[in-house]
């Protein structure tokens, strides 16, 4: 299973966590990366990503729209 479909996380503080999961019947982390303030992260889901998981001040477009995700400072 492979789309054309990209995402894109501009990291809005230092320290933000993007956490990609595996596809299939078992659920778990494979990939942590750290981006800093300002950093663009552009990434695909493939056949052993099928969600991520992102934490800290990041804004995320995806082909449903674009998100803010607030830092834990804001909430
Ligand atoms: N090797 C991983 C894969 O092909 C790399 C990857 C793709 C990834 N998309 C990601 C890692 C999103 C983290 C988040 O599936």
């Amino acid at each position: 299973m492979s789309t054309n479909d990209f995402f894109v996380i501009k990291a809005m503080e230092d320290g933000v966590n993007v956490i990609g999961l595996t596809r299939g019947s078992d659920t778990r982390f494979h990939h942590s990366e750290k981006l800093d303030k300002g950093e663009v992260m552009i990434a695909q889901f493939t056949d052993h990503t099928s969600a991520v998981k992102i934490r800290g001040k990041a804004t995320i477009q995806t082909s449903h729209g674009e998100i803010t995700n607030e830092g834990e400072m804001d909430l």
